[in-house]
């Protein structure tokens, strides 16, 4: 079964998808409301020769978060040091690394709602007036020993933010929330991505493969690939629409974007809860997936598109799904 929505890459796509990075804002397709007041901190930041304020991108898995955290690097001019939240294991980890910046330099942590809490309380006084205090040594010989850091920018990319603590987020001067991408920004994205590729595609398929991409850039690369290598062997190279929608059915994709396990999600809760309201880690066992990843990946699509509700007591099927599944809806209490 292709996983369209796995994150992890074959060693082989790693230097693809560096070179389908947008670097620069000219170059990044959507998210203009992020995109535009960065813009302007970012033209601040460098007129008074400051860092730039810390930055909090938030939102569903492939939206763009890492690719936005290089581009204001870029954009700033500065270099960027990568982490993420369960690589710093120990307190000493993050001094490390901090003390590894130099002035202006962004420091982006990925999935940042995973940090130890002892590791993010050491950032709180480097996020705030630039220092840390750090303990060496142990029992009576130890001693607390302060430490001056440089003005640093820090980027956090999470996909959850209601999971960070509040002293954390309050640490944040800007808050980027991404949003899914509408058909024409994934349009363009697809358009571009296939210039990349010197690939042909007609605009009708480019439209097609954006409508089922679930407004998501990283999908959106990924069945340009598997459409591309379909189109190569079962046409001559040329993505139209028909090859596209071809693939794509074979790809389990079906026509609002909903793969294998959206489809198994909505049929589950319809067949075996009768349209629930059922918990999320019921749901999650029942379909051998991880709570983790229904409520990341699946279920904030599902809502957006009006398949799910959520509501008090678990979440509900809407009519929608319903139809869309293929099933008679018989509303509550019927
Ligand atoms: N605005 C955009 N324009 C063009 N391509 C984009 C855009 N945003 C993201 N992409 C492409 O989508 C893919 C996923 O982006 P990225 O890795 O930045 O997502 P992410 O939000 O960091 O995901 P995760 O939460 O899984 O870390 C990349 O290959 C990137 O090139
Ligand atoms: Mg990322």
């Amino acid at each position: 079964m292709d996983r369209i929505l796995d994150q992890d890459l074959l060693p082989s796509d790693e230097g693809v998808e560096r070179s389908l990075r947008p670097q620069s804002f000219k170059e990044y397709i959507g998210q203009d409301k992020v995109k535009e007041q960065l813009q302007i901190f970012i033209e601040a930041a460098k007129l008074r020769d400051e860092a730039l304020d810390h930055v909090l991108l938030f939102g569903p898995p492939g939206l763009g978060k890492t690719t936005m955290a290089f581009v204001i690097a870029n954009e700033l001019g500065v270099n960027l040091k990568q982490t993420s939240g369960p690589a710093i294991e120990k307190a000493g980890d993050l001094v490390a690394i901090l003390n590894d910046l130099e002035p202006g330099d962004v420091l982006f942590i990925d999935e940042i709602h995973r940090m130890p809490m002892a590791v993010e309380e050491v950032l709180y006084s480097a996020m705030e007036d630039f220092y840390i205090d750090i303990m060496i040594g142990a029992g009576e010989t130890s001693r607390s020993v302060h430490l001056e850091l440089p003005p640093f920018t820090l980027i956090g990319a999470t996909t959850r933010a209601g999971m960070l603590s509040n002293p954390l987020r309050a640490r944040f001067g800007i808050n980027g929330h991404m949003e899914y991408y509408d058909l024409a920004d994934l349009r363009e994205i697809v358009e571009r991505t296939a210039d990349i590729f010197e690939a042909s595609i007609s605009p009708e398929a480019a439209l097609e493969l954006a409508r089922r991409s679930r407004g998501t850039p990283r999908i959106a690369n990924r069945l340009l690939k598997r459409v591309r290598d379909y189109a190569q062997i079962m046409g001559d190279g040329q993505i139209n629409q028909e090859i596209t929608a071809q693939a794509l059915t074979l790809l389990d994709v079906d026509h609002e974007g909903l793969d294998y396990t959206d489809q198994k999600i909505l049929k589950t809760m319809i067949e075996v809860y009768q349209g629930g309201p059922v918990g999320l880690g019921t749901l999650a066992i029942n379909i051998a997936e991880e709570r983790e990843t229904l409520e990341d990946m699946y279920e904030p699509y599902l809502i957006q598109k009006g398949f799910i509700m959520r509501t008090r007591s678990g979440r509900v099927a809407t009519q929608k799904a319903y139809d869309h599944m293929g099933y008679p809806y018989l509303a509550k209490g019927d």
